[in-house]
């Protein structure tokens, strides 16, 4: 079944993402304060659970740029000194942290109305065991539905390496939009 997230779904959302995403920035953090970052985005986004058997196996979050941007900068702001204090004993992620520091706050003038409210795709991911069960698709399928109240297309960007990704965005209709040094940027235009 797929249902809206909420509150206590945040927990297993950040395990999910610990284990799924451990070669990834955030991945490499504490479960705490990876569930400190989707509750961020909780109000404010598209936000979609999976659940089986009144387990979690799956979750997606997007949406309007715009949003998403003020939900990172509510992030950052209310886990300022957790969020250093775990860089501290990460030596291997300080570029990381200090590029995305200085990102945080786009000048908004460079960011045109239209981009503002491009709709992205920001994370999926289903548990191990729920990997090629068709978990995700379905996520997709009902995320789409909410999107296309809203607009007829949406992006997101993956990492080049991530193989099994990339071949499930294929087969979902994505195209490669841009291809940059270490990511792909991909676009799809929705039919109803
Ligand atoms: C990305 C993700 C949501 C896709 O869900 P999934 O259930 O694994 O996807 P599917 O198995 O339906 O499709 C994956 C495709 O990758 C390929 N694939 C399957 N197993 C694979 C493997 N072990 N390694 C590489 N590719 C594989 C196949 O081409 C498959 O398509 P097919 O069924 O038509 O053959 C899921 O793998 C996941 O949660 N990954 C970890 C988090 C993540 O990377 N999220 C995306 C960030 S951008």
């Amino acid at each position: 079944m797929i249902r809206q997230a909420n509150h206590s779904d945040m927990n297993e959302i950040a395990r999910i993402h610990k284990q799924q995403f451990n070669d990834h920035f955030l991945g490499r953090y504490s479960v705490r304060m990876i569930q400190k970052f989707y509750e961020s985005y909780l109000d404010s986004c598209i936000f979609l659970v999976s659940v089986s058997d009144e387990v979690i196996n799956g979750f997606v979050m997007g949406g309007r740029y715009v949003n998403l941007n003020k939900s990172k900068e509510k992030f950052i702001h209310d886990n300022k000194l957790h969020y250093i204090i775990e860089t501290i004993f990460r030596p291997y992620i300080y570029l990381q942290a200090f590029r995305r520091l200085r990102l945080i706050k786009p000048d908004p003038a460079s960011v045109s109305e239209t981009d503002a409210n491009l709709i992205s795709l920001l994370s999926i991911s289903v548990s191990e065991n729920a990997k090629g069960t068709g978990v995700a698709s379905e996520l997709i399928n009902e995320f789409e539905k909410q999107v296309g109240l809203e607009s007829d297309a949406y992006s997101l960007s993956v990492k080049k390496t991530n193989n099994r990704a990339i071949q499930f965005y294929y087969r979902k209709g994505f195209v490669i939009e841009v291809e940059k040094e270490s990511s792909i940027f991909m676009t799809k235009t929705l039919h109803f």
